[in-house]
Formats: C-alpha cells, structure tokens, sequence
C-alpha cells in the first residue's frame, strides 16, 4: 500500500512543485488547499492542473481553520504544513489578522489534530524572516530571533507552537527556514516574477531601496528536496535554514534577468519596504550534515528556468 502524506497550501506555489515530487516518488497525496485570494486564484488552479489527472493526487478544497482535520489527516505518515499568509511587505495595518489566522491559528490546529491521532510527523515551512535585521552574517539557526515584519512574527510563532507540542506532547515536527524560493510558478507578487512580467510585457519595475540588498535566493526544487529529506529524518535537531547559496544583490538579479530575457528593465529606485531586511544568507551546515541536503541549482541556472517558464507562461 502506498503511505499517505498530506501537503497544506497545495496548490501554491512551493505546495504544488512538493505535491508532483510526492506522486511521482510514489506517495498517495492530499493536498489541502482554499484558493485564498491573495494573488489570483485562478493561477493556483493552474499550478495544480497536472496534478489533479493524477490518481495518487486527491485535492481538499477547504480551509484549514473550518475543515475537520481529524478526518483529513487521519492514516497519513507526515504532514507538509506550507499553507501560509505569504508577503512580507504587506503584513502590516488590517492585513494582520489574515496572517494571525493563516499563519498561527491555522498551524495550532494543525498540532492539535497531530495530537489527538498521533504518529503522524510534521514539516513545518518557516522563513528567513524570523531572524530579522542582522549584521551577524551568515545566519545561523541558534541566533537571536528578532523579526522586523508582523509576517515574520506569525512565521516564529508557527515554530514555537511547534516546539511547545513537541515539549509537551512529542510531536516530531522539523521547520525549514526558506531562504527566498523562486523558480517557475513563483508567486507573482514576488520580486523575481515581478521582474520578468515587466522585461516581456514592459512597464516600470520599482526597487525598494538602493537595490545593494541581498537575499540567499533558493530554487524551488532544492526547497522541494529539503521537505523530502525532512520528512525521513530521525535525527534530534527541529530547525533548519534552507538556503540556496546564490546571495546575490538586487541590482545583480536585474543584470541577470536582462542578459537572459535580452531586455532592459525599466527601474524606479523609491522608499525601502517596512519589514524588509538588508541581507539574507543562510548557513545550511546544519542541513547538511544533518539531512543530507545541499542546494544543487544555481541563481544563473535557476532564473534561467524561471525566464524560459514565464516565455510559455506568457506565450512571448
Ligand atoms: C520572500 C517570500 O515572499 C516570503 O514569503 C519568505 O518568507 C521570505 O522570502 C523569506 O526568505 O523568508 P522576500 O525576500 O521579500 O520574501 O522576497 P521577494 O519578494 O522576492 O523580494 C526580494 C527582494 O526584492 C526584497 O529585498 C524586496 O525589497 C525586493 N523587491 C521586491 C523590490 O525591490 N521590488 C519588488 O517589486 C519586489
């Protein structure tokens, strides 16, 4: 009999890439997924479009904070928890309360319903974002946690509920801190998306800032991979940064973009973003030494694909 898994966020955008590496390793998947409307929805049905003529891919269209979890994850082997209020930038003002619920209430539940069914593991997807503005670089997963945006907060907060039922209850969960994912299907309101809409369609693009930040950029399918590895490891460690090993600035990314697309960016420099970090850059000693896992997809190699992905995608 094939083990069940179940993926959250399934039809987004690292969600549906996890979702096709599961099916074709041979998992039967349900994925759980409620189409929020944070970027067009109708893009979230496309990223699932393959998986859905698949028979060992079952989609719940439902919320994770009204559907009956108990029946969902009952008889699975690990749950892949990547549904999200993704954005750091607009995690401010009224928007909070969607990143409470998506992000913290949703996650509780989650380890609730872990709880009462027992021996099913978790991967917990958080984000760079907890560690929050720092010169003590690269980062590692013992330093200070300081968040600077209310997404990045809701992102901490995920993992120490985690922690908290693994305290009092034994819940084996591991959580990945993603260093910036890209590669094709990346949400649009993404820089790297952003990017290369504005190269083939045209119209401005807006750098937040000077443009010398710099992200340790990860592609998706080293993410996807880091989930896998997670999901078997019997090791003692919860917390793992899973960086891509490309840092690079923004002002790198728009030559690279340029050369490959063979256009030029139409930039305006304005105001840093709120919540916004300087500099991301992972260190994934622990990762590899624990999981297994080393990034094996370069920045050049990865827009690459992500250009060639928006052609067809954008059918220029
Ligand atoms: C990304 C994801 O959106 C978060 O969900 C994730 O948790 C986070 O990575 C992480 O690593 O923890 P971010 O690094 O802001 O957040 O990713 P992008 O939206 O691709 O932005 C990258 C950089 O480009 C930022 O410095 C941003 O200020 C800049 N940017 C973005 C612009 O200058 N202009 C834009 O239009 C968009």
């Amino acid at each position: 009999m094939k083990k069940k898994v179940v993926v959250t966020g399934a039809a987004g955008f690292i969600g549906s890439h996890l979702c096709e590496k599961l099916v074709s390793d041979g998992y039967e998947v349900s994925g759980i997924d409620c189409f929020t409307d944070y970027y067009d929805p109708a893009r979230k049905r496309q990223n699932i479009e393959g998986l859905l003529k698949n028979d060992c891919f079952s989609l719940i269209e439902q919320d994770i904070n009204s559907c009956d979890l108990l029946s969902v994850l009952a008889g699975a082997d690990c749950v892949f928890h990547l549904a999200a209020q993704a954005g750091v930038r607009r995690s401010w003002g009224a928007e909070f309360s969607h990143y409470v619920q998506l992000n913290i209430l949703a996650t509780q539940k989650i380890l609730e319903a872990i709880r009462k069914l027992g021996g099913i593991r978790l991967v917990y997807s958080s984000s760079s974002s907890v560690y929050g503005e720092t010169q003590d670089l690269p980062m590692k997963e013992d330093h200070r946690l300081r968040p600077i945006s209310p997404y990045g907060a809701t992102k901490l907060s995920g993992e120490d509920l985690c922690e908290l039922y693994y305290h009092n209850y034994g819940i084996r969960y591991v959580a990945l801190r993603y260093f910036t994912v890209y590669g094709p299907r990346q949400r649009p309101d993404m820089a790297f998306s952003r990017f290369i809409t504005s190269a083939f369609q045209g119209g401005g693009i807006e750098i937040y800032g000077d443009g010398k930040q710099t992200r340790d950029f990860t592609f998706v399918s080293d993410a996807v991979e880091a989930n896998v590895l997670a999901s078997r490891y019997e090791g003692d460690e919860r917390v793992f940064n899973i960086g891509g090993g490309s840092r690079v600035s923004i002002l790198e990314v728009l030559e690279i973009i340029e050369s490959e697309t063979g256009k030029t960016l139409n930039v305006e420099f304005t105001q840093r973003a709120l919540g916004d970090v300087t500099d991301t850059w992972a260190d994934t000693s622990r990762a590899s030494s624990e999981l297994g896992f080393s990034p094996h997809i370069s920045l050049r190699e990865g827009l690459a694909r992500e250009v060639g992905w928006y052609r067809e995608y954008l059918g220029v």
